[in-house]
Parts: C-alpha cells; structure tokens; sequence
C-alpha cells in the first residue's frame, strides 16, 4: 500500500478509469451477484433495436434508474477521487457510470464516456432536454417526429467521439492509470488500461479477479472505499 501510495501522490499525470464498482453506493453493478444483466434482457433495454420495439419499457427501466441515482449517495472512493484530484496538476477522471456521483462527489475533469442521466436527448432533431424529474411515459415523442432517448450510449453504439479522444489523449500522457471496480469486459472503455497508456504503471482495484487482472501492473484485491482514502493518507 505504501508503495502504491507514493506511485499516486508522486505521479506527475494520473488517469484513472471507473466501472460500476460503485456498488458501495447501494447501485447494482451489472454483471456481479445481482447485476442488472442478470435480472434484465441488455437486447430489450440497452439496445436502439429494443427502444424502437418498446420505448415506453426502456423509458420505465431509465427513469427508475434516474431515480435510484438521485437517492444515492457518493462513497468514500467517489469524495476520495475527487481530493486526489484536488491534489494533482493533470487529472483525468473517465467513468463507465451513468450515475452522476463522481460530479455530486466533486470532481470536475470528468470524462463521461457511457454517457449520463441528467438529459435526454432527440433521436430526431439533436434537441436536448434536462431529466429532473422521470420522464413521462406519454412524452416519449418530440414535436419534430422524434423520440427523446436517454442520453447513454447502448450496445452497438460508439462511444462519444470527443469523451473518447479526450480520454486516450489523457491516457497516452498518463505516468499513472488507476482502474477501479470494472469487470474490463465492454470495449473500448477496457481496452484504455491496457492498449492506450504505454507508460503508465497501471494499478487496478477490486475485491474480484477481472480480465484485466493479468494485464496491470498491480492489481489491489480490495473495495474501492477500503484502498481509495488510504491513497490520501501520509504514510
Ligand atoms: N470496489 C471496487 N470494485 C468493485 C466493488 C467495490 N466495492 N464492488 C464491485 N466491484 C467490481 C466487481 O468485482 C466487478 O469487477 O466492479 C466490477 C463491476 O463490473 P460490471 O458489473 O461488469 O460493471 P462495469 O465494468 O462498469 O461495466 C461496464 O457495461 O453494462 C455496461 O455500460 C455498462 O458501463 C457499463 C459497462
């Protein structure tokens, strides 16, 4: 720990990428024990194909996720994540979270490359509209003859192209990569820890081996708010 500990605090660039190990905020992850995707269809609701079949039934799953968001509350790795920010000249946060929690836990250069919650958007005219409240099921159709979508990229569908070159031109200047709570299944955001930061020391974090594990530098077998503060911590 001390060790990783001094890599952190004395890097001179820091990336750090994030997954849904954000459990400790009371969300479900999405392929662990209780995961979203083992207790939903991905095709039905996290697919263009199956908003086009029943946006009233994607809509009802997004607004009860918007909600569970708003009820939660940012853990110690989330407020940690913020502070080392605060403590480092070049930091970059890129999140596979939709939840919002990094921004309410404070942190400011954010790179949301799944996409959020707090809008929605036009599948027909761009137009953007904010979420503060669910949406109604009987809104679902815009004026211009589109439909208001969820602004989250679906399977099937590219990653923002500006979050996306944001981040590897982050990565690739990284001395230090932090991976945290994700499985490292879902391309391309996986393929930032191992493909787009050559010379970082790559350290990942999470109590569960992953398919990243035998490709990192380091791999901490612990939760995210057990090792996160700790980084903190003068030795
Ligand atoms: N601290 C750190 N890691 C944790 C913790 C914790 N307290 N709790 C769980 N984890 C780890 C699990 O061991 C698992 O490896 O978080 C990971 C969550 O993995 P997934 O459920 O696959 O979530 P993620 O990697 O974020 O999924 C990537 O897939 O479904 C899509 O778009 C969605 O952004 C998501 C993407």
């Amino acid at each position: 720990m001390k060790q990783l500990r001094e890599r952190v605090l004395r890097s001179t660039s820091l990336f750090v990428l994030t997954g849904a190990g954000s459990a400790e905020s009371g969300l479900p992850t999405f392929r662990g024990a209780g995961g979203v995707w083992r207790t939903h269809r991905v095709e039905d609701l996290a697919s263009p194909e199956g908003f086009a079949r029943d946006p009233a039934l994607v809509w009802g799953w997004y607004n009860e996720r918007r909600n569970a968001h708003a009820a939660a509350v940012p853990s110690a790795a989330h407020f940690a994540l913020a502070e080392l920010e605060s403590r480092h000249r070049d930091f970059t946060l890129a999140t596979q979270n939709v939840d919002s929690l990094h921004l309410r836990a404070g942190s400011r250069n954010l790179i949301e490359l799944h996409g959020q919650l707090r809008e929605a958007r036009c599948t027909g005219c761009a137009a953007r509209r904010p979420l503060d409240e669910p949406l109604p099921l009987d809104a679902i159709e815009h004026e211009c003859g589109g439909r208001w979508r969820p602004d989250i990229v679906w399977f099937g569908e590219p990653l923002p192209p500006q979050a996306w070159q944001r981040a590897i031109e982050a990565a690739a200047r990284a001395d230090v990569l932090l991976v945290v709570g994700t499985s490292g299944m879902v391309h391309p955001a996986a393929s930032i820890a191992t493909r787009f930061a050559p010379q970082a020391y790559v350290i990942e974090i999470n109590p569960e081996t992953t398919a990243l594990s035998e490709q990192v530098d380091a791999s901490v077998r612990a939760r995210a708010s057990d090792v996160l503060p700790e980084l903190l911590t003068p030795a």
